[in-house]
């Protein structure tokens, strides 16, 4: 696919693109934002090589995406920019297990930023599944069940494993939780989506912690198959763009010994339930969240 020169290319069968022609930290015209905004919504991860992109340049070129206009709900990051590092002498890294970012917020984001700044002499991959794919090789029957379910995600492990980074040590996170439907509609596309990640999920929506447990392995082991996932090899330059709402995400810790350095940002997302990315069978009851 091209516009304006920019093109768009499938790096794999089910999973990611290539943006090229492109200088994202230069002035975009509209129709090129709703290009790759179509190239993210469509492939679930894009990246651009061969950028320079400063924290001002990443804010700004961030900010031309909003599925709705409001600002994003992110308790763990009150700046806009966050710096994910790993030292030298560290040996647990940021992001080391499959998740979607910050599912665990009443309004999930839609999208992730990361651009490449310091990078190991060779790994510190990362890798990308697709929820959607997942989702559409479930019989008929699996999916219209997780039609009718909800699941609660919470940052308590999130919050666990950081408490144990150098850099994380001395900071209070607050514990947040969210219910959200099994099953979401793309806000942009209206394809059916696994919404569920080993990350952040606990447990359904009405059943206890140990009744979800064998779904939710069984889900989490289906979506994580090599079928579904895309490896993004980083090169000085690299920036990825992800879709949160139908992408998994984890980053290769594999180069003990030296540092890594990325620069996220996160895409405002929507309130799932308002913005027509139910399913009619899982619309939100009248009860309060399970505990
Ligand atoms: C993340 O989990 O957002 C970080 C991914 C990475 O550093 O590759």
């Amino acid at each position: 696919m091209q516009s304006n020169g920019i093109t768009v290319t499938r790096v794999n069968g089910l999973i990611g693109a290539e943006i090229g022609n492109i200088d994202i930290a230069g002035e975009l015209d509209e129709s090129a934002i709703a290009l790759i905004t179509d190239a993210v919504a469509k492939h679930g991860i894009v990246y651009f090589r061969g950028q320079d992109l400063s924290p001002e340049a990443q804010l700004a070129f961030n900010n031309r995406f909003s599925l709705t206009g409001r600002p994003n709900e992110n308790p763990m990051t009150l700046a806009q920019i966050t710096m994910i590092e790993k030292e030298e002498q560290q040996l647990k890294n940021v992001g080391g297990g499959w998740h979607a970012d910050q599912t665990f917020n009443s309004v999930p984001s839609w999208g992730s930023i990361l651009a490449a700044k310091v990078l190991p002499s060779a790994g510190g991959n990362t890798s990308f599944a697709t929820l959607a794919g997942a989702y559409d090789d479930l019989s008929p029957g699996l999916q219209q069940q997780l039609e009718t379910m909800r699941a609660v995600h919470d940052n308590t492990r999130v919050i666990t494993s950081m408490s144990q980074l150098p850099q994380y040590a001395n900071v209070n996170i607050e514990v947040v939780r969210a219910a959200h439907p099994a099953v979401i509609r793309h806000p942009l596309t209206g394809r059916k989506s696994l919404f569920l990640n080993r990350g952040y999920t606990t447990h359904f929506e009405g059943w206890t912690v140990e009744e979800s447990a064998p779904l939710l392995q069984y889900l989490f082991h289906r979506c994580e198959r090599p079928e579904y996932q895309f490896h993004l090899k980083w090169q000085p330059g690299t920036v990825a763009f992800w879709d949160n709402l139908q992408v998994l995400h984890y980053a290769v810790n594999d180069y003990h010994g030296e540092r890594r350095v990325m620069q996220r940002t996160s895409v405002a997302g929507v309130p799932l339930d308002e913005a027509g990315c139910t399913v009619a069978a899982n619309t939100p009851a009248e009860t309060p969240l399970a505990a």
